[in-house]
């Protein structure tokens, strides 16, 4: 980090013109940049509108067309630093060859993978192909986006994907798939490594078609053991970073291991992650102290502020912004927006910090 508190201008890259991007090498603006977790999706009624033009969610995710506009909508909206790539975690075992459908009220529903024969039915040949609208609509987003917004393409990380395809639904505890990497860490591993190579073609192929920043999303970080967090998290996220970067040097990389605590650190230090995203309970001081230091920090307003607005917004959000904005930073969520959200509430919270200047002076 030893641009910090220099201007890109000072080194002679003004052309570098997407806060996003230089805020990972360290340079300080008037404010910080930022962008929402789902900050596309049902809580904008734009999006519900175009929803009902796919027969169900995985189609729409699979036109790029309505992905694209998906993804435009909240920036004119809200003009974020940046455009995330619309599309799901669960593109990706679908692509495998393990069926996947989004049930009305009920979320994801898989079809479970629970043994070494299920598991040694998938096959990651076929994911290129399957993924090609996917990488049509990075593509088609990358040209359509203000030349100041950076694109940020994504994937779930092994440990939450496969956590997906063994309980064959969310909103569990994880029980199937922390048994089986107890009782037997060669099958269970095997699943890992396969998402692992899956990741890091689906993550290249993003990157080739204008991906500037990836996000790994490990929703499920949190309900490992220490052992069980080095086996599923952390060395499946370093082996994904050290392929991609040997490809790619100059890709950025955030890593978001939701309710991981106090290893965050330990994620930070041994994965080689450029960037951290943390939750909403992460305390700002240490997060400041501990994290900032060895990486960028994203986040972390709580989605339920959001929805509750008001005042209430406005307060958390200073409190954030006193704590973090001082470092490398980029200002978003813990999690992403709830579909009850009110769109004037997303708002607000982007005019406090567009006018982050304007409120030091006058002494917030
Ligand atoms: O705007 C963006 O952030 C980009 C789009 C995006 C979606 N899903 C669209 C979506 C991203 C980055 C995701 C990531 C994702 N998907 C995660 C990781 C982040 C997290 O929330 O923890 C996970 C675990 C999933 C899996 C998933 N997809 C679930 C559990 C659900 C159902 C619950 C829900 O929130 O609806 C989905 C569906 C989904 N993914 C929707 C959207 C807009 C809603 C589907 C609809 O419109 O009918």
């Amino acid at each position: 980090m030893e641009n910090w508190a220099r201007s890109p201008s000072e080194d002679g890259l003004s052309h570098v013109n997407k806060p996003l991007l230089q805020a990972f090498e360290g340079y300080r603006s008037d404010r910080p940049p930022f962008w929402y977790m789902r900050q596309a999706g049902r809580y904008l009624p734009e999006y519900r509108r175009i929803r009902n033009e796919a027969p169900d969610f995985l189609t729409f995710c699979y036109t790029p067309k309505l992905c694209v506009e998906a993804a435009l909508q909240p920036l004119r909206r809200y003009h974020m630093d940046a455009a995330i790539l619309f599309s799901d975690i669960l593109v990706v075992p679908d692509a495998l060859g393990c069926r996947v459908a989004f049930v009305e009220g009920q979320g994801p529903v898989l079809e479970p993978v629970r043994t070494a024969a299920e598991v040694a039915a998938l096959s990651v040949e076929r994911l290129e192909d399957h993924l090609q609208p996917v990488f049509g609509a990075v593509r088609q987003l990358a040209q359509a986006i203000p030349a100041e917004t950076a694109l940020i393409g994504f994937a779930g990380a092994p440990w939450t994907v496969a956590v997906y395809m063994v309980e064959g639904r969310g909103g569990t505890d994880c029980e199937t798939a922390r048994s089986w990497g107890y009782r037997n860490p060669d099958t269970f591993g095997s699943l890992i490594d396969l998402l692992v190579e899956a990741t890091v073609v689906h993550l290249r192929r993003q990157i080739e078609n204008g991906a500037e920043v990836v996000q790994l999303f490990d929703s499920w970080a949190g309900v490992l053991a220490e052992s069980q967090f080095r086996s599923w998290v952390i060395r499946p996220t370093a082996e994904i970073v050290r392929r991609l970067k040997a490809d790619y040097p100059e890709i950025k990389i955030i890593g978001f291991p939701r309710s991981a605590g106090v290893r965050y650190l330990q994620y930070v230090e041994e994965t080689g992650v450029d960037g951290v995203s943390i939750d909403a309970t992460v305390p700002l001081n240490w997060a400041a102290r501990k994290l900032q230091g060895r990486c960028l920090v994203q986040g972390n307003l709580d989605n339920q502020a959001l929805v509750v607005g008001g005042d209430v917004a406005e307060k958390e959000t200073l409190c954030v912004l006193e704590n973090l904005a001082e470092g490398p930073f980029i200002f978003n969520l813990g999690h992403g927006i709830l579909p009850q959200t009110p769109p004037e509430n997303v708002a607000r919270v982007s005019e406090l910090i567009r006018d982050r200047r304007k409120s030091e002076n006058l002494g917030w």
